[in-house]
């Protein structure tokens, strides 16, 4: 059996993870692995290495990043290709592919085994929003990045009573912001889930320095929304994928705790170091828990499948169950959250 697979998407720490977890997988079944370059792109123009159960890929299995490239698709541009992508997948003897990738990865994922190709998918993104899995690899790595950042700015926040805040990755969801927020003791917490009034966000700050504290940390998601009317946004671009560019959430609400309450103000964007790096223990561990399983049920034939772990069991479910919504910060995590607040 050969098999094919691809990362596309943003990356994350991991995914070398699940291409070793793949191809050792793969090699003891006597199967082999190909990999396609740069995500679905890699696809459409047939540009494939072979990979081989060697020293090398062991050595992967600490490496961030992804040993194949990544890459986003327009969905139009993905769709016109769907017979380039079925010959190409035919002239190099491919029987099942393995895609690995977030929400918009699976939905192409999905809409390939739509059309007769089969694919079995693996969830992946720091910002654990894939539905229907309890975690996706990628997300301790983030936090534990996340929360180191916190703890360094604590010192300096307090010797210069300063409010800090910190911007993490985010766009729809606020998993990163609640986990390193509550793992570095914030003093409040922004997230997509729960539009906040910047009000609330100062008068918290001013209670801390009433009391006699001598800093603030907040600690906001990059998709924070303020509550309708609350606060002047400014404009946001829309990139060619349709996705509106997130810049300078941190910063606008620095701005505004400067000018309400007069004191010293910074803002911190963690940006892309949350994805670079090498995965904690825990994500090559769910990496390539992930990828035995997805390789076993390429070899049984079984796909239209996404792996996902259920508790602490890895298990199989559809991809509409994976695909369509994401997974939000429940109330009753941000109301615990909030308890630590102010
Ligand atoms: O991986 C998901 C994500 O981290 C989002 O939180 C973030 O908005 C986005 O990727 C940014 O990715 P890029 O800069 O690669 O477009």
């Amino acid at each position: 059996m050969r098999i094919a697979t691809l990362t596309s998407g943003g990356d994350c720490p991991g995914l070398n993870a699940v291409i070793r977890g793949a191809v050792r997988t793969a090699s003891g079944a006597g199967a082999t692995v190909v990999g396609y370059q740069d995500g679905w792109q890699g696809l459409l123009e047939d540009r494939r290495v072979q990979l081989y159960d060697d020293e090398n890929i062991d050595r992967i299995l600490r490496r961030g990043g992804t040993i194949l490239g990544t890459g986003r698709l327009h969905p139009d541009d993905f769709r016109a290709g769907i017979d380039r992508v079925k010959a190409n997948l035919a002239d190099a003897g491919i029987d099942a592919l393995i895609a690995i990738g977030g929400e918009g990865t699976l939905k192409g994922a999905q809409w390939l085994h739509e059309n007769g190709v089969p694919v079995v998918g693996v969830p992946k993104t720091i910002d654990n929003d894939v539905n229907g899995t309890d975690a996706t690899f990628g997300f301790d790595t983030a936090v534990a990045v996340a929360t180191d950042a916190i703890d360094r700015l604590h010192t300096t926040a307090e010797s210069h009573n300063r409010v800090m805040i910190v911007e993490t990755m985010g766009r729809h969801v606020g998993w990163i912001a609640l986990h390193a927020g509550m793992a570095g003791g914030a003093h409040d917490i922004l997230i997509p889930e729960f539009p906040f009034d910047i009000e609330d966000v100062c008068k918290k700050m001013a209670r801390r320095f009433q009391m006699g504290e001598k800093y603030g940390i907040i600690v906001v998601a990059e998709g924070a929304v303020p509550r309708e009317g609350t606060l002047e946004m400014p404009e946001r671009q829309v990139d060619r994928y349709g996705h509106e560019k997130l810049e300078n959430m941190g910063q606008t609400i620095a701005n505004e705790i400067h000018r309400r309450l007069d004191t010293d103000v910074r803002a911190t964007v963690l940006g892309h170091i949350q994805r670079g790096g090498t995965p904690t223990a825990y994500d090559r561990v769910l990496a390539t828990r992930f990828a035995v399983h997805a390789t076993r049920s390429a070899l049984r034939g079984e796909f239209g499948v996404v792996v996902a772990l259920h508790g602490e069991e890895i298990q199989r479910i559809s991809f509409p169950e994976a695909v369509g919504t994401l997974k939000r910060v429940p109330e009753g995590r941000y109301t615990t959250a909030q308890a630590l607040f102010g």
